[in-house]
């Protein structure tokens, strides 16, 4: 495997980055993952629209024109001979003596680039049996719109999620309502047929796929609210869903171990899932 450090491509075993960069240091860093699909990426234009503004909010210098980003992707993705994955982009602040403030001009964005291939279609089975969620206190940083890489509380929530035997954890704000998943954003549909994901805030991170969802129902003329929407509401709900983009959309079918609907796959869900990829860019 080949990863691209700071102007370098290197083999998987030989990228490393400094001791002192601030991404290690103080998580001081914005990443992206973009889905692979037949060698084009799934809707790169929103996803480097993403990382532009994630940069902006924390004032971290970017690296390069998205022009020259995508070449280094191509690259990455050639030299990987990945077809069908997803890659990873992360740009830090940059390395130098650990220090709170700012470093000054002299430093430069650390910019890493990492494609790891997935057999195509690789979620479908998972899809086709849904997944189950457990919900936890959202305890990460008011801030969670920008997409940095510090991720704890999300690692921790998995984890608690996995021991539980759930797939994905969703957080639940201090006023009751679901805000997002651990690494998706979360979905209902209610008894009515309306799809209903939180407003965009500064609680949940602005998701591409939801985006996209969002101009999928649109076209297939189903009523979307964006709204909070508390866990007593979800475990009432006809279907629910997360999306994210390793995973486009995925039907959930248990929430704290209640079955959701028939506890099976809803039909919104699937059609959702079976358009995605011809309404992405
Ligand atoms: N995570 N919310 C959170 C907290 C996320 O980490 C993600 C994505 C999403 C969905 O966003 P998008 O549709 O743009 O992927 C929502 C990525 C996939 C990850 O960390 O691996």
């Amino acid at each position: 495997r080949i990863v691209y450090v700071n102007g370098a491509y290197k083999r998987y075993a030989e990228a490393a980055i400094h001791a002192e960069d601030r991404g290690f240091q103080f998580a001081d860093a914005v990443y992206e993952v973009i889905e692979v699909l037949d060698g084009r990426l799934v809707d790169a234009t929103r996803h480097l629209a993403r990382l532009a503004r994630s940069l902006g909010e924390l004032a971290i210098a970017r690296p390069m024109s998205d022009r020259a980003l995508l070449n280094i992707i191509g690259e990455v993705l050639h030299r990987n001979r990945v077809r069908n994955g997803i890659v990873y982009i992360q740009v830090t602040r940059g390395a130098g003596p650990r220090n709170f403030s700012f470093p000054g001009p002299e430093i430069f964005p650390t910019l890493i680039v990492l494609a790891r291939a997935q057999r195509r279609g690789w979620a479908d089975e998972l899809a086709e049996q849904g997944i189950t969620i457990k919900t936890m206190p959202d305890n990460r940083w008011g801030r969670s719109d920008i997409k940095t890489v510090m991720l704890l509380p999300a690692v921790l929530a998995k984890d608690a999620a996995r021991r539980d035997g759930a797939n994905e954890a969703w957080f639940v704000d201090s006023s009751g309502a679901i805000t997002e998943g651990a690494s998706s954003n979360a979905w209902i549909v209610t008894g009515e047929g309306v799809l209903v994901t939180r407003q965009l805030d500064t609680r949940i991170l602005p998701g591409i796929t939801r985006a996209t969802v969002n101009d999928i129902a649109a076209s297939e003329r189903l009523k979307v609210e964006e709204r909070a929407f508390t866990l007593s509401e979800a475990l009432k709900a006809r279907e629910a869903f997360v999306t994210s983009a390793t995973n486009t959309v995925m039907p959930v079918v248990a929430i704290d171990g209640k079955a959701i609907g028939e506890g099976r796959p809803g039909p919104v869900a699937r059609r959702l899932r079976s358009r995605f990829h011809q309404l992405a860019e």
